[in-house]
């Protein structure tokens, strides 16, 4: 083991992407990428509209051990400099989980290496110290193809959700809105294209649970809400499709930044020392650059400074997990052989489970 720093190989397979790693963490808490080596399943699933766990489990069993050895020769390294193992071990689709954590503890046996577990929303969370120095407690907007929280980040493994969605998350909104245009998979970065071409203003689609007080999201109503409005002009023309994607991502960011607005004066009540709040933005959405952008500009009026990670390490990497891991095994928070997939795992173990939320929570 290098003194200075731990060397951990990371494995995510929860989703559509086999996915494996080698990242350093100095003593002193720098992040170092060695290599990241990402197997997309997306062709495989794009004509289904979605990804389908069968073919996502099958794909990772062919793929995994050429993704794990890509890793280790990109970073020119041999399991012999490794320190611990880090493994997706949920939430997600079962079927990838097991891939991935089976193939996990099968390499910690021969290699005799530690086993770290970790919960792929917790690599989303802290994927951002692996690029800059952000200290504890930060808050989180955690914004994926399964997941729309806003947490608050106490420390590795302590986390307070302070909203969630009670329905779709948000970027599962953007998938449904490009399906029904017909605009293809994964819709996220076709929308975002298709909204900066447009007119934001020709549709005022609502804004669910602007007023409702709390700090929770929804967005199934809002996707209904868009269905209409294409069954209203079929068939569209692409300016059509144009306005309707910018009226939604408009109605989207309008909703964060009230929810943001709130979970950051609570933020600032339970952290009264901390004058300007670091905000982070996690989760595949977060590549979004409107999203991004559109934050950034209420930043001096929120008193806080936002943060988003590069886009390839806002969606699903193994960079992240091996991330994770290093923050975990730094800490010694180390697994047995016996751990299981859990393909529901909440990060904030007290919160309550959001009615509608599906596996979601
Ligand atoms: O974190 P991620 O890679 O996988 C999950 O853990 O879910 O997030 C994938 C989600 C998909 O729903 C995808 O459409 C969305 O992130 N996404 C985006 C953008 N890029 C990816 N959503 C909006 N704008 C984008 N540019
Ligand atoms: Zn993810």
């Amino acid at each position: 083991m290098n003194n200075n720093a731990l060397t951990i190989l990371g494995i995510e397979t929860s989703c559509d992407e086999t996915a494996a790693a080698i990242v350093q963490r100095t003593n002193d808490g720098q992040g170092i990428i060695l290599s990241n080596i990402i197997n997309s399943q997306i062709e495989k699933h794009k004509k289904y509209g979605g990804v389908v766990p069968e073919i996502a489990a099958r794909s990772h069993i062919s793929t995994i051990e050429n993704v794990i050895k890509s890793s280790l020769n990109q970073a020119k390294m041999s399991f012999d400099d490794i320190d611990a193992i880090a493994v997706t071990a949920g939430p997600g689709l079962k079927g990838g989980l097991l891939v991935g954590l089976t193939t996990a503890k099968a390499l910690s046996i021969a290699k005799n290496l530690p086993l770290v577990g970790i919960n792929h929303l917790e690599a989303h969370a802290l994927t951002i110290r692996l690029i800059k120095r952000i200290e504890f407690p930060y808050l989180l907007l955690l914004v994926s193809g399964g997941h729309t929280q806003i947490l608050i980040v106490n420390d590795v493994g302590k986390y307070e959700r302070l909203g969630t969605t009670i329905d779709d998350a948000v970027g599962e909104a953007y998938d449904k809105v490009a399906k029904l245009l017909n605009l293809g998979y994964p819709g996220g970065p076709i929308v975002e294209d298709y909204a900066k071409k447009g007119d934001s203003k020709k549709i005022k689609f609502p804004r669910p649970l602007i007023h409702s007080g709390d700090l929770n999201f929804s967005f199934s109503g809002l996707k209904t809400a868009v269905r209409r409005e294409i069954e209203k002009s079929i068939p569209l023309t692409k300016k059509e499709a144009e306005n309707i994607c910018s009226s939604f991502q408009d109605s989207v960011i309008s909703v964060i930044i009230n929810k943001l607005e709130g979970s950051i004066k609570l933020f600032k009540i339970k952290n009264p020392n901390i004058t300007k709040p670091n905000v982070v933005i996690a989760g595949g959405v977060a590549s979004n650059k409107t999203i991004f952008n559109s934050i950034d500009t209420f930043s001096t009026r929120l008193g806080i400074t936002l943060h988003v990670a590069p886009q390839d390490l806002c969606t699903d990497n193994g960079a992240m997990v091996a991330w994770a891991g290093a923050e975990r095994f730094s800490k010694n928070y180390i697994d047995n052989l016996s751990i299981e997939v859990r393909p529901r795992w909440p990060l904030d173990p007290d919160a309550k489970t959001a009615i509608g939320a599906g596996v979601k929570a």
